[in-house]
C-alpha cells in the first residue's frame, strides 16, 4: 500500500481579477458550485488522497476561508436546539476532525511559487501535495486525482504533475510540457515551456492545478528569480527539479477538470452538478430547453 499524502497546501492568496466585482470582498474559493465553495471540493480532494494537514496560503482579504473551517457556536447549538441534525452534520463537516487547518500569510501576490515557498516552515522534508481550488477536478465516486497522483508519485519515487490535453490553439493560455509515454496516463517529462504559441508548442499537454513534489522544491524555488510578469513561477522551480533529479511525471487524471478560474468554467461545473442531482436534473433540463 502507498503513503498517504500527508501534506496538502492550498495557494489562495491571488487577487482573482476574473471575478471582480464579485472578488473585492468574497475569495475566488468561496464562490458556490450549487452548495459548496470551490474550497470544499478541493479540500475533500485533499482529504480522499489521505491529507491531515491543509495548509492554506492566504492573504487579509481571505478570511471567509478561515472562518467557513472554524466552529460556528451560535449556528450549531441553534441547529442542534431545533433539531436540524442532517444540516448540523453539513456544518460540522467541512473538515474531518482528524484533519487541521494551518493559515500561512503572502503578504503579496508575488506569484503562485512564492504562495507555495510561504508554506515551507509548515511542510518540512516530505513530499506534499499542492491544490489550486479553482481547477475543480470531479471523479464522481472514484479515486480524486490528488489521491490517484500521490499513489503514482510513491511508486515512482518521483514528483507528479497533473496535466490534460488542451486544444492546440490554447496552449498560449497554460505550462506546457514535452514528455515521453510511460503507459496511457503517465509519461516522463522531457521539458516544460510556459505559454508557448500554439506553432511553437511542443505538445498539447498542459499543466493544471495538482502537483505531488518533494520538498526540494522549496529550495530551488529560493532560488528561482521572477519569471513572466515578475512573479515566482512554480514553474521554473519544477523545471530546475527535473534538471536535477532527472524524472518528474506527467499524469493524464481520470475525472473532468472545470477551470471555475473563469465565468465559462464556473458555469460549467455548476450544471454538471446539477445534472448529476436527481432533485435537480428534471429542473435543469427543462429550463434549458425553454432557454
Ligand atoms: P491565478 O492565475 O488564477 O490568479 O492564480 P488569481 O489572482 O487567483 O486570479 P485572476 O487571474 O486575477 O482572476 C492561480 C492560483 O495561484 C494562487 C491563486 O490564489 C490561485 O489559486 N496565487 C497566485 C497565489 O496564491 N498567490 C499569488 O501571488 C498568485
Amino acid at each position: 500500500m502507498s503513503k498517504p499524502l500527508r501534506k496538502v497546501v492550498f495557494p489562495v492568496a491571488g487577487l482573482g481579477t476574473r471575478f471582480l466585482p464579485a472578488t473585492k470582498v468574497v475569495a475566488k474559493e468561496m464562490l458556490p458550485v450549487l452548495d459548496k465553495p470551490l474550497i470544499q471540493y478541493a479540500v475533500d480532494e485533499a482529504v480522499d488522497a489521505g491529507a491531515d494537514t491543509l495548509i492554506f496560503v492566504t492573504n487579509r482579504y481571505k478570511h471567509a476561508i478561515a472562518d467557513y473551517f472554524d466552529k460556528a457556536y451560535e449556528l450549531e447549538a441553534k441547529l442542534h436546539a431545533k433539531g436540524k441534525e442532517a444540516l448540523l452534520a453539513l456544518v460540522q463537516g467541512t473538515l474531518p476532525k482528524n484533519v487541521r487547518a494551518i493559515f500561512v500569510t503572502q503578504p503579496e501576490a508575488f506569484g503562485l511559487g512564492h504562495a507555495v515557498l510561504c508554506a515551507k516552515p509548515v511542510v518540512g522534508d516530505e513530499p506534499f501535495g499542492i491544490v489550486l481550488p479553482d481547477d475543480l477536478i470531479w471523479n464522481g465516486q472514484g479515486k480524486g486525482a490528488l489521491r490517484q497522483m500521490a499513489e503514482l508519485g510513491d511508486e515512482q519515487q518521483a514528483g507528479v504533475i497533473a496535466v490534460e490535453e488542451v486544444p492546440h490553439n490554447e496552449t498560449d493560455k497554460y505550462g506546457i510540457v514535452a514528455a515521453t509515454a510511460i503507459d496511457e496516463r503517465s509519461a516522463r517529462i522531457d521539458h516544460m515551456v510556459e505559454k508557448p504559441k500554439p506553432a511553437d508548442a511542443p505538445s498539447n499537454l498542459a499543466v493544471v492545478g495538482r502537483y505531488v513534489l518533494p520538498s526540494r522544491i522549496f529550495q530551488l524555488l529560493e532560488q528561482t528569480v521572477p519569471g513572466a510578469g515578475g512573479e515566482i513561477q512554480l514553474t521554473d522551480a519544477i523545471d530546475a527539479l527535473l534538471k536535477e533529479q532527472g524524472k518528474v511525471l506527467a499524469y493524464r487524471f481520470e475525472g473532468t477538470r472545470f477551470d471555475c478560474g473563469n465565468k465559462a468554467g464556473l458555469v460549467r461545473a455548476t450544471m454538471h452538478m446539477a445534472m448529476q442531482d436527481p432533485t435537480l436534473e428534471p429542473t435543469v433540463r427543462s429550463f434549458l430547453a425553454d432557454l
